[in-house]
């Protein structure tokens, strides 16, 4: 179950990415063209919200007990932040992961917020761009040294 889970967290990070760069997008161009707010923005930063929110309860769960979660211990001695390995996995990736997660609720958030269309366009593309960088920089992306993770689920 462990491996699927740890799949399904893989793939949903291209979802999150898709709806991301697309939510920026929209809003970046809402904004700078002062369109009107409609439907199907909110659906989409949405939908954005909805699957960074998944990818936080598997996240969750595999820094608790996954394969190299905590209730697994560290297997090294002294503690997990002199390894690169626990201390990415145990801390700086769900650290930015979840400021990022928090950024695109905030970005979803000015959907409801009593302001003009252009405000609300222009505070989420902030939001959803500054949530964009944490990710990248909070990948495993594979061509990271010791903490790289395949480009796709299983491969
Ligand atoms: C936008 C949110 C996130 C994205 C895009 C993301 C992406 C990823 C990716 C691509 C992997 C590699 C999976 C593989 O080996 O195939 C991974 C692993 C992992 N992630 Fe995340 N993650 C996110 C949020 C989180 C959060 C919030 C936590 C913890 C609270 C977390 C904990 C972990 C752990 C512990 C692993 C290693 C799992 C293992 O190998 O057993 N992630 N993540």
């Amino acid at each position: 179950m462990d491996t699927g889970l740890v799949h399904l967290h893989n793939f949903l990070r291209w979802v999150i990415l898709i709806l991301l760069v697309g939510s920026m997008v929209k809003s970046f161009i809402g904004w700078q063209t002062k369109k009107a707010f409609l439907p199907a923005d909110k659906k989409l930063w949405l939908f954005t919200m909805i699957a960074a929110h998944i990818t936080l309860l598997l996240g969750i769960y595999q820094v608790i007990a996954g394969r190299y979660g905590i209730l697994k211990g560290f297997p090294g001695e002294g503690s997990f932040m002199k390894d690169k390995f626990y201390r990415f996995f145990w801390m700086e990736h769900p650290l930015l992961m979840i400021i990022s997660i928090l950024l695109i609720t905030l970005g979803y958030g000015m959907s409801k917020k009593a302001v003009s269309d252009n405000v609300k366009f222009k505070k989420a593309f902030v939001f959803f761009l500054l949530a964009f960088i944490f990710i990248m920089v909070a990948m495993p992306w594979p061509f990271r040294e010791i903490i790289g993770r395949s480009w796709f689920p299983g491969m």
